[in-house]
């Protein structure tokens, strides 16, 4: 079955810091995610205010996938497809989405922070679909990728 897009709406947030803690690997529960400042009270007004944009994936009217974009930073926030529903070309989908929602308000170069950790899917998938690393690590040693626009 193909999944469907759509925009995400602030309502999503549950479901989606649920898939968080439910991928197959690199999961962050929602009480980790708490500990960094991420929840609905906190990520809430900045969708509504259109700080922060993403765009969801459905499949059987349930959310399977998101991906959420800081529209001030040009930063891609978070990329998660459910434990199950990998391979299908959703993370893909979903990310490009997202990153021409960043490039259609103005950035000409987007960055994401994601493992360092070659044995993780994301190391290899944001390398495969058009990401580029830079040896520049942040303060969890997640290493920072770009990508500019085509
Ligand atoms: C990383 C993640 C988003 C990838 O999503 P996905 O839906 O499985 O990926 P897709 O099916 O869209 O893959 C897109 C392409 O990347 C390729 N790819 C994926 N993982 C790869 C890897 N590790 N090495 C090489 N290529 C890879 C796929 O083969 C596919 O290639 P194609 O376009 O030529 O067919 C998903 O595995 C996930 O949610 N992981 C857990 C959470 C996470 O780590 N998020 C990112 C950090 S915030």
């Amino acid at each position: 079955m193909k999944a469907i897009y759509r925009k995400a709406i602030s309502s999503d947030l549950v479901k989606c810091f649920e898939i968080r803690g439910a991928t197959n690997d690199n999961s962050f529960s929602r009480n980790e995610l708490a500990a960094i400042g991420i929840t609905e009270e906190s990520w809430s007004p900045l969708i509504d205010n259109g700080t922060y944009v993403g765009n969801v994936a459905i499949k059987q009217d349930e959310v399977i996938g998101f991906c959420f974009g800081n529209t001030e930073t040009g930063e891609i926030l978070v990329l998660a497809i459910l434990a199950g529903h990998e391979g299908e070309g959703i993370g893909k989908q979903l990310l490009n989405q997202t990153s021409d929602d960043l490039f259609s308000v103005g950035h000409s170069e987007l960055w994401l922070a994601a493992t360092a950790k070659p044995v993780v899917r994301a190391y290899g998938f944001y390398r495969s679909v058009g990401w580029n690393p830079t040896q520049i690590y942040d303060d969890n040693g997640d290493e920072i990728l770009r990508r500019r626009k085509i």
